[in-house]
This record gives structure tokens, sequence and C-alpha cells, in this order.
């Protein structure tokens, strides 16, 4: 296996039992809170020795010492501001590597962050990802001031439907289990019995008693869904909604085909966010953090990751040995968070940049989102 190497990070060896530590508290293992462990500032130098291996998705994606350079005095202001305001960044894997490096205490899938939200003992939580996320936390954390940097508000699954179209369908379906993708809105939770992420999605419905599942917004994760419960020779009967995520529904057979053909050793690795097709293809689906982990734990040097950009370039920061085949594909929403914005939230949040919910509909939804944090330990 591989180890993490920097010039200025802790380095902890790795093992299967042991959560690999790559910077200050960030953990890539869900479950694991580490307390912040330093406001140390960091410089150009050390912050470009951490990005200097992204090389996915041309010059854009790319660093520079100089462009590190232009990071870093937001990055100090930043980890101040967080001290003083006893806050906490949450950061997606999609989200760009300055801010993942430079500012985030903790880095997972929705699944981990939606942990860390419930457990943090900040007051303020930055959530650096998009807003069903961020919602998310603060479903969990009334209490707690929650706020969202990325200035582009949406993704397009949670836009794909509301609570009235969720009501009509239970009147229409009233002996099935609604079982919601965690990218929905707080009012779509409330209206719906188990909430899922891409991460325990197949072992909540496999324990879920009722046969008749409804799920909801994904399609191509309701068909994988289905695909996955028949090889796994359990009976259910599922429906599902007709939403996708722009950014996976774009994958084709023909880019497999001429990646396994240039790459013969390559091993390919999707989001259940992708069509069936491409899960078929696939040597490994799952969750941002499991296809991380999985990258992680096999011998292969060459990898094609199905999803966002912002993974692969997580992973040629972290593991340089291995090699990211194939193109680049970048989800708007993600993207819109920046340093810039992360600093204006810390110093003069507006109320644009809180998330507020509706007490009523905060309960319902927090009974749904238990629900899955139920069904993942039983
Ligand atoms: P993960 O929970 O796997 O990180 O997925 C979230 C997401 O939005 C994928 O597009
Ligand atoms: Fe939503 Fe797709 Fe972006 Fe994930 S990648 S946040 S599902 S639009």
């Amino acid at each position: 296996m591989e180890q993490y190497r920097s010039q200025y990070l802790d380095i902890l060896p790795l093992d299967e039992h042991v959560p690999l530590v790559v910077r200050r508290s960030i953990t890539i293992t869900p479950h694991i809170i580490k307390p912040m462990l330093t406001t140390q500032k960091i410089t150009a130098e050390q912050l470009y020795q951490t990005l200097k291996n992204i090389k996915v998705g041309g010059s854009v994606c790319q660093y520079s010492l100089r462009k590190c350079a232009e990071f870093v005095p937001l990055i100090n202001e930043i980890n101040e501001l967080k001290e003083e305001k006893n806050a906490v960044i949450l950061v997606h894997s999609y989200i760009s590597p300055e801010i993942i490096y430079g500012v985030g205490d903790y880095v997972g899938d929705s699944y981990a962050l939606s942990k860390n939200a419930l457990e943090t003992h900040a007051d303020v939580i930055v959530f650096a990802a998009v807003r069903f996320m961020g919602e998310t936390a603060k479903i969990l954390n009334p209490e707690k001031d929650v706020l969202i940097p990325g200035l582009l508000d949406g993704c397009s699954l949670a836009d794909s439907i509301n609570a009235q179209d969720v009501r009509r369908l239970r009147r229409e379906f009233p002996h099935y289990t609604f079982v919601c993708y965690i990218n929905t809105t707080a009012e779509v939770k409330a209206e719906c019995d188990v909430c899922v992420t891409s991460a325990n999605v197949y072992k909540i419905v496999e324990n879920i008693p009722n046969k008749n599942i409804y799920f909801l917004p994904d399609k191509l994760m309701g068909q994988n869904l289905a695909n996955e419960m028949k090889a796994r020779g359990i009976h259910k009967n599922i429906r599902y909604f007709d939403g996708t995520c722009y950014v996976h529904e774009e994958y084709t057979d023909e880019q497999i085909f001429k990646i396994r053909m240039e790459y013969p050793q390559v091993k390919i690795v999707s989001h259940p966010e992708c069509k069936p097709t491409i899960c078929d293809q696939s040597d490994f689906v799952g969750s941002t953090t499991q296809m991380l982990q999985y990258m992680l734990e096999t011998d292969s040097k060459e990898f094609l990751m199905l999803t966002e950009c912002g993974l692969s370039s997580r992973l040629q920061a972290e593991f340089p040995d291995k090699k990211l085949v194939g193109t680049c594909t970048l989800c708007r929403y993600m993207k819109s968070n920046t340093l810039q914005d992360i600093l204006r939230v810390l110093k003069n949040p507006t109320d644009n940049d809180r998330v507020y919910i509706d007490e009523d509909i905060r309960l319902k939804a927090a009974q749904c989102i238990q629900a899955m944090f139920h069904y993942t330990q039983a």
C-alpha cells in the first residue's frame, strides 16, 4: 500500500484498521472526529508541495507556486477566524483542493460529512459543498449557525423533485416505503421515511422490512439499486423517480471501451449515479469515499474515476504514485465554492449565507435522517 507523503502534514502509516489521517484533523474514514489541532500558518511553498501533482483537467485544475502564493493569505486569515469563532469547515471531496488542503477540517462523502456535522462541538459550521448538505447539517444541529459559501445554489438531483411531488406519489403508492437520496431538500426529506447516501443505499434498502420501495429522486441510482437487490437475491418491488445528475449521466460505454483499449490494466471505478451499463462494466461502484478506499486497497496503478473531477484531484494530491486516466467533469454547483466566499461568510454572514429551516419541517426531516443512522448501524 502507498503512503501519503507531504512536507508539512502529519504522516501516519496506512493500516486497514487505522483511519488515514492525511492532514491535521482531516480523515477519510467516516465516523471519526478529530479535534482541530493547529492554527499554524502555511506558506505558498508548503501548499504547492501538496498540490503540485494534480494534473487532471488541464490548467484550470493545476497549481503553480504563484497560484498558491495568491491563496495563502486567504487561507491563513480563514484559519485564524475559524479559531476565533470556534468554527469548523466541512468540505466535500469535489471541492477545489486549495479549500480541502488549506482550510478544511473534515473532507469526505455526504454520509461522513453528515456524521461530522452531527458530532462536532463547533458553534459555527461552514459547509463547503451544496445546499442540501448544509441543510442536513442544520437539521441535525438546529442551535448552530450553518453557513453555505457556495454561490450557485443547487444540485440537479435535489432540484428535480419537491415536497408536493412526494405527497402526490405517496397518495398514488400508499403501501410503499419512501426512500430519499440525501441529495434532496429538507422539505422533501420531511415527506419521506428513510434517507440514504451512495455509501449505504444498498444496505439500508436490503434491511427495510417492506418489499415495496419508492426511491427518489435519482432514476439511475434507482435502476442500479434494483439491479443490486436482484444480484443479492433480495426481492423488492422498486419504483423510482426520474431525476438524474447532469455530471454522472454523461458517461458513456464508448468512453469505457476506449480507456480499456488504451490502458488494458486500468481499474474503472464509478459512482452509483452513473448509468447501469457504466456500473456493470466497472470494477467497483461506491460513494466518493468508498471509491477512494477502493483505490487505496487495490494494487493496480491505473484508475479511471467516473465521478466529479475533484475526487481525482484529491487522489493525485494524496497518492501521486497512482495514475488517474480519462477526462475531467466538473460540477458547477460544487465548484462555486471559493476561499474568498468562505472568508466572507466567516467575517460577515448575510441571511442568504445562513441555512434556515422551518421547525416543523426540520423535525420531520430529522426523523428521516435518524432512520438512516439507525439502518446503517443495524
Ligand atoms: P457522495 O455521497 O458519494 O460523496 O456523493 C454526493 C454527490 O453529490 C455525488 O454526486
Ligand atoms: Fe448534485 Fe451531481 Fe453536483 Fe453531485 S455532482 S452535487 S448530484 S449536480
